[in-house]
Formats: structure tokens, sequence, C-alpha cells
């Protein structure tokens, strides 16, 4: 496993550990919205002059007795001017109008203290100016407070679910930062002002946190973009090149995309992750990019070559490896070492170092069957095509010598693709 597949797990666990938290608090948030909802519709519809005498006679000893186990209160009395008029030493509760009151004003503390104070104020306020009367009713209080643990509810589960809907992405692997993502954020962030009313800290905090995030993203889709960009001129840029050699050396069409598309095969069937995978196909285009710097006279000789043409045929790796030694990138930095090590065989007896077993790299063991493969089934100045079964049977030799058996085993196993894959990128001439 490499660096960036250790990294693709560890990403999918903590979406998924992220996901877990956030489906739970989604769940909480939905079930106290409705709850709350639900109260708040239910005491709107109960009528006013039932409410007040119930609920006093009911209180009375709940109240008496949360008197004499409190010596506190003292919290949030700076939300309102209203809240903070009640604040007073705790009263004797003797009757009905004294509870009536001491309730109105424990649920005047819990609507200052989720901050929603404000609201109860302001419209007591108004109904004073008009000159309705001075206070909200219990009733009015009680649906206010409703109405404002519901939609904070709302907000938290609407949040919640587009971070989910944000780590689901995550964890499956796919690219997060997108100019769609940062719109969904900025939308929220758009939302949470809404929350002001209620609760104007943490509605600012919501805001600013997830605007700030909005843009993190655009700009994350932006670099995104760049790399993108990058990597498709590379990818060009490759196959350029890749051209260029086959017309320069003697093979004819396709040897190269054949190449790349049998290393591919392989190397998928040998487990190696998409990323390493893709990335092999796309070098490999450049195995023989070294034939450049070989005299064409060599390259395009009909006859079989002299030992010193033959030579000079075999320095072509390491043209390869010098010609790529200055290229950055992971892509540039694979190609280089597949030039280099595609005629290295595990026994030790290949070219241009003689390296032997695992000191050759996985990614020129693979490319090394992949070119032999192709450059026996295809026709060369000197040579007509192998057979393909014959090619066939001449690799599985080749096992544990001229090449790595578990990519042997690989070559075998998908056969068949390989096989198809000969056929649709069969050279014209052929
Ligand atoms: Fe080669
Ligand atoms: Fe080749």
């Amino acid at each position: 496993m490499d660096k960036s597949q250790k990294a693709k797990k560890k990403i999918r666990i903590i979406g998924n550990v992220f996901r877990v938290i956030l489906t739970i608090i989604m769940v909480i948030g939905i079930i106290v919205m409705a709850s709350t909802a639900l109260m708040g519709i239910t005491i709107l519809f109960i009528p006013a002059d039932i409410l007040p005498e119930d609920l006093n006679a009911g209180f009375t000893d709940f109240i008496a007795g949360v008197h004499s186990s409190s010596d506190d209160d003292d919290e949030d009395d700076d939300y309102s001017p209203i809240l903070s008029d009640t604040e007073s030493a705790p009263p004797v509760i003797t009757n009905s109008e004294d509870a009536e009151a001491y309730f109105k004003k424990m649920i005047k503390e819990l609507i200052g203290s989720i901050g929603n104070g404000r609201v109860a104020s302001g419209i007591e306020i108004g109904l004073s100016t008009a000159g309705v009367r001075k206070e909200l009713t219990i009733k009015e209080l009680i649906v206010i407070l409703s109405i404002a643990i519901s939609l904070f509810s709302l907000m938290i589960v609407i949040y919640s679910s587009v971070l989910n809907s944000m780590m689901k992405t995550l964890s499956k692997g796919e690219r997060p930062f997108t100019i769609k993502a940062a719109k969904k954020l900025r939308r929220l962030s758009i939302l949470m002002l809404l929350l002001i009313l209620f609760e104007p800290l943490t509605s600012l905090v919501l805001f600013s946190v997830t605007l700030i995030f909005s843009y993190l993203f655009e700009y994350g889709a932006y670099l995104q973009e760049k790399a993108d960009e990058t990597s498709r001129i590379q990818e060009e840029m490759i196959m350029s090149f890749a051209e260029v050699t086959e017309n320069k050396s003697e093979q004819t069409g396709k040897h190269v995309r054949r190449v790349a598309e049998y290393s591919k095969i392989i190397a998928e069937e040998m487990g190696l992750d998409d990323e390493r995978v893709s990335k092999i196909r796309l070098a490999s285009t450049m195995h023989d990019i070294g034939k450049l710097m070989i005299p064409s006279e060599i390259l395009e000789k009909p006859a079989r070559l002299t030992d010193d043409e033959f030579a000079e045929i075999k320095k072509h790796p390491g043209y390869g490896g010098k010609l790529l030694n200055n290229v950055e990138g992971d892509v540039m930095e694979l190609a280089k070492t597949i030039a280099l090590d595609h005629h290295e065989r595990v026994d030790g007896r290949g070219y241009p170092e003689g390296k032997s077993g695992n000191y050759i790299s996985t990614e020129g063991r693979i490319v090394a069957v992949a070119d032999v493969y192709d450059a026996l089934t295809s026709k060369r100045s000197y040579k007509e095509p192998w057979d393909h079964q014959k090619a066939y049977e001449e690799i599985l030799k080749g096992s544990g010598t001229q090449f790595d058996a578990d990519v042997v085993e690989a070559f075998k196993k998908r056969y068949d693709d390989i096989n198809s894959l000969r056929q649709k990128y069969a050279d014209e001439a052929e």
C-alpha cells in the first residue's frame, strides 16, 4: 500500500466517523425540532383562559420546590432589560398570582439564556407602545420559546446534513474542493444569519466559519483545476514524445499504445492501486524515448545488426534515463525509471545495468513483459510477426529468468484481455 492509498484509507475512516456523529446530531435535531414545534402548536391552540390557572395550580408546588434548593440565577440578564427587571431575591410563593409571576420569570430567563430574549422584549415593547398590554402571557412566551428551539434545531439539522453530504464525498474518495461545494457553503452561511434573532453569537460564529470555509473551498477548486490542467498538458507532451519516438524508430504504428495498455492490464491484475496503474499506463509510453539518440541507420536497418550496432542499441535505456533526468513530476519520474529498467532481466542478464530481481522496479518488470510480447507479435524490418500463441508461450517460458514470475502470472491470468487489445490496436499494415 503506497502513501496515497494510506492517506485515502485514513480519510475514509475519519469521514465515516464524522458521518456517524453528524447523523446522530441530525436525528437529535429532528426530534427536538419536531417536539418543540408540536409543543408550540399545541399551546397555541389551548384557549387562553384555561392555561394560566391550570399551570399555576400544577406549578405552585414545583416552583416552591425549585426555590428552596436554589440560591442562584443570575445568568444572562444582559440579554434583555425586561429580564433583568425580574432579577431579584426569591419571592415567597403564597398564591396563584405569585406562582404565575414566578413561572413567567422562569420562562423569560430560559428564553434569555438561549438568546431570544430580544424577540420577547421587542414584542413586549411593541405591545406596550401600542397600548395593548405591558407583558406577554405565559402562553405567548412558551410559543416563542418553542419557535426559537425549533428554528435552532432546524438550522442544526440543515448544517449537519450539508456537512454530512460533504463527508460522504470525502469518504468516497472524490474531490471535495469543487465550486459546487463552495456555493453550497455560501448559501448555508447566509442561512445561519437567520439565527441572529434568537442566538446572535452562535449565528455570527456559524456564519463566519461557514463563509471562510466557502472561500477556502473555492480556492481549493481553483488549485485543483490548475493541477488538472498541468497534468493534462503533461499527458499531451508525453504522447507527443511517444509519437516522435515511434516515428524515429523502426516500430510501426501503435507499439507504444499497445505496450501502455498491456502494462495497465498487468498492473491492475497485480493489485496496484488505480493511481499507480494510470501512471504506469502513461509513463510506459516513453520507455523507448532513448531511441531518439540512436542513429536512424541502425534503428531502420533491414538486416541483422552487427555486434557494434547492437551495443549502440543497448544504450537506449541509458539515453532515455538521461533525457528524462531533469524533468519534474511523478509521471516523468516513473517514465525515467521505466526507460532505464525495461530491458533488465530478473536473472541479472539484462541491460544497461544488469540489475536483478527486486532491484528492478515493479513498473520496469511489468513493461518488460508488455514490451517483449508486443515486439514478438509485431512486424519489424528484420522479421515477420510471431503467432500470438507462440509469443504467449515464449513469455511464459521466460518466467523467473528473463521476466518476473508474478508479472508473468498476471499476464497469463489476463491474457484474453491482452490478446483482444492486441487485435484492437493492430498496426494497419498487418
Ligand atoms: Fe526498449
Ligand atoms: Fe519498446
